[in-house]
């Protein structure tokens, strides 16, 4: 049988290991620095699709922003090497093998949606934090920018 004493250490241990997980995945969550003069004005609020897919200045900026809040743990550049995280390369792929246009937009749009959920609300399990939520601190152009940054990251 279990000492009531051990048994209540051994709890007071876990809680002190779950707070030191979920603190060190909520560091940082800051706006990045970045210079965004260079983007596209969009519609308020988030749009079913991302505005800025194509655009080669969102994708830079995206880069930018990626390095600053996202890499340390997706990776440098989202290269997915030696990163606890997803590698967020292959969000939407599958897309561009649809051959129908009007399906290819429903894709991407479910893939958008996903990622944009995803850096809201971030990702929590058994209330863990293995990711922060960035709502209110990243805004949708900044979103949209990382969104095309790593859809058009290389490959390895
Ligand atoms: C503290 C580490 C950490 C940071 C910082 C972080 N993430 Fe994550 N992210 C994770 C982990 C771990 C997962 C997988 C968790 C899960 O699925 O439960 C994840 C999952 C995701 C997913 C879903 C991927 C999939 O295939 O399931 C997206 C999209 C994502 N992150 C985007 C981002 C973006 C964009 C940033 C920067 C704004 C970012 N993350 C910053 C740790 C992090």
């Amino acid at each position: 049988m279990t000492h009531p004493l051990s048994a209540s250490r051994a709890l007071c241990l876990l809680g002190l290991s779950l707070t030191v997980l979920t603190a060190r995945a909520d560091a940082d969550v800051k706006r990045p620095d970045v210079d965004t003069a260079a983007l596209p004005a969009i519609a308020p609020g988030w749009a079913d699709l991302n505005p800025l897919r194509g655009n080669a200045d969102a994708a830079r900026i995206g880069g930018t922003i990626f390095n600053q809040t996202c890499a340390r743990c997706h990776g440098e550049n989202a290269n997915g090497m030696r990163s606890p995280a997803p590698d967020l390369r292959r969000i939407g792929m599958a897309c561009q093998r649809v051959k129908d246009p009007a399906l290819r937009q429903r894709c991407l749009s479910d893939a958008d949606h996903f990622f944009v959920k995803s850096v809201r609300y971030g990702k929590q399990k058994f209330g863990i934090v293995h990711m922060p939520p960035w709502d209110g601190v990243l805004e949708p152009s900044l979103v949209w920018s990382l969104r095309s940054f790593v859809e058009t990251a290389p490959r390895n």
